[in-house]
């Protein structure tokens, strides 16, 4: 393929909103929210901001920059700006990783479709949180339902994908993303006005540091790097479609600010309800679809037409926040193949939708009937989980840092941060200082405290 073949985003609001949909998604509403009830609460939020800006942005510009110059797939990209290196592996690791996290994401994702079909037939109404727990727990265990559910999403994707960039991609996120956004304020307030949500809240805002250790920051970085989609070559996926005036820093922010903004109102949502109804912050990767049902029966107790509106208002919106999610891990790998072994795009989609289905089922069947078979002591769907969250992601994000700040012709970065002299760049010198110095330490810090000896 030829330069000029590619595609490109329609428009400066599709760069973001695109952007935006492959960072917002269920990391921010499903695995933030539990991570932060593991981890303790505030002081966890606090390392992960200071993540999100510190690590968050400017890998997120390289990224960009590397995709946007070199207009290839992720591994493609390194091959271009660094012939004959080794760099070319980052993007491989990065096409490995997006693999694996379509895995089992797809699996949570087709949660989201049982649950709406819950919110849709109203089996929310007239339950205790006893009951919505037990529900979950046999619905998550069952051999058959949730497999049926992550094929379809997985399908679901896959169609989008063999549409092509544009019009699949741009379409949807421009529509959805706001309406999500809304819907979230909405529940946020009624969360918080639910009798005993206090606790939530200062669950939420007061930080215990003498709970934090190193695991905690592992766990804030990771999940920094999973909610912007950092580190395995997504966003450098979709910045070679960029336009050459796309402004990279920008785009950068906003997209930073806007995920932020919607794991903070998650959490809003979740802790308050939690606590109010009396269910384990550190619940695990059940947190949300236990509470939630709880926020839309108790919020609306006197209103039960709302209940059911906004229930199936907000299970359809996270499915929709999940594809977008979804669609740009599987751009990623099929880009990669199409453009590196020379499939056709069709080709280069069923392979993945193929292979991640058959490593899903094995995910979703880890929590249940294979719930003994467990390596490390994890099962399938949390070593899968563990490995690329805490593990791929920054080291992706530590050799994306090392390549922009120590490798890469300065005359590149410079070029593509400000379009060619044309932007005013404020923080170009920061950004240099912090992709060479200040994120290779602190990442390598991180992972020599916690996983020095790889204590799993
Ligand atoms: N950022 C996405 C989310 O928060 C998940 C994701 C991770 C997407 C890595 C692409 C790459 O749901």
């Amino acid at each position: 393929m030829t330069k000029n073949d590619r595609a490109n985003f329609g428009s400066k609001l599709g760069v973001i909103l695109a952007s935006a949909g492959s960072a917002v998604g269920l990391g921010n509403i499903w695995r933030f929210p539990y991570e932060t009830g593991n981890h303790g609460g505030a002081a966890f939020i606090l390392i992960y901001l200071a993540c999100v800006l510190i690590l968050g942005i400017p890998i997120m510009v390289s990224e960009f920059l590397i995709g946007r110059h070199s207009r290839a797939n992720t591994a493609g990209a390194y091959q271009k700006l660094a012939p004959g290196t080794h760099w070319r592996w980052v993007g491989r690791m990065g096409v490995l990783a997006g693999f694996l996290i379509l895995s089992y994401y797809s699996v949570v994702a087709g949660w989201t479709l049982e649950f709406i079909g819950e919110a849709v037939t109203d089996n929310f109404a007239g339950k205790t949180s006893a009951d919505y727990i037990n529900t979950f727990n046999s619905f998550s265990a069952n051999p058959w339902r949730p497999v049926i559910w992550l094929m379809l999403f997985l399908f679901a994707t896959h169609f989008i994908i063999v549409k092509g960039v544009e019009k699949g991609i741009e379409k949807s996120a421009k529509i959805m993303m706001p309406m999500l956004f809304v819907l979230l304020v909405i529940l946020a307030a009624c969360s918080i006005s639910l009798p005993g949500s206090g606790a939530g809240l200062k669950f939420l805002l007061k930080p215990e540091w003498d709970k934090v250790n190193a695991n905690v920051f592992l766990s804030a970085m990771g999940q920094a790097f999973f909610s912007l989609s950092l580190g395995m070559g997504c966003l450098c996926t979709y910045a070679s479609y960029f336009k050459k005036d796309t402004n990279l820093t920008k785009t950068a922010f906003s997209v930073s600010i806007i995920d932020t903004f919607v794991a903070i109102l998650a959490g809003l949502i979740i802790f308050p309800a939690a606590f109010s109804v009396g269910i384990q912050p550190d619940a695990g990767p059940s947190l949300i679809f236990i509470t939630l049902p709880n926020v839309f029966q108790q919020a609306f107790s006197g209103i039960p037409l709302l209940a059911y509106i906004f229930s199936v208002m907000f299970y359809v919106l996270l499915a929709v926040a999940a594809l977008t999610s979804t669609i740009s891990m599987h751009e990623v790998v099929t880009a990669y193949l199409h453009e590196e072994f020379h499939l056709s795009r069709k080709r280069a989609a069923s392979i993945v939708t193929g292979g991640c289905m058959f490593l899903g089922i094995l995910c979703s069947l880890s929590l249940g009937v294979g719930r003994d078979y467990t390596i490390f002591g994890l099962n399938l769907f949390d070593l899968f989980d563990f490995v690329t969250a805490k593990i791929m992601l920054p080291l992706g994000g530590l050799c994306i840092s090392l390549f922009t700040g120590w490798y890469l012709n300065k005359k590149i970065v410079w070029e593509e941060v400000s379009n060619n002299g044309t932007l005013k760049v404020t923080f170009y010198k920061l950004l240099i200082f912090i992709l060479r110095f200040i994120a290779p330490i602190a990442i390598s810090l991180i992972f020599i405290k916690e996983l020095g000896f790889l204590k799993l």
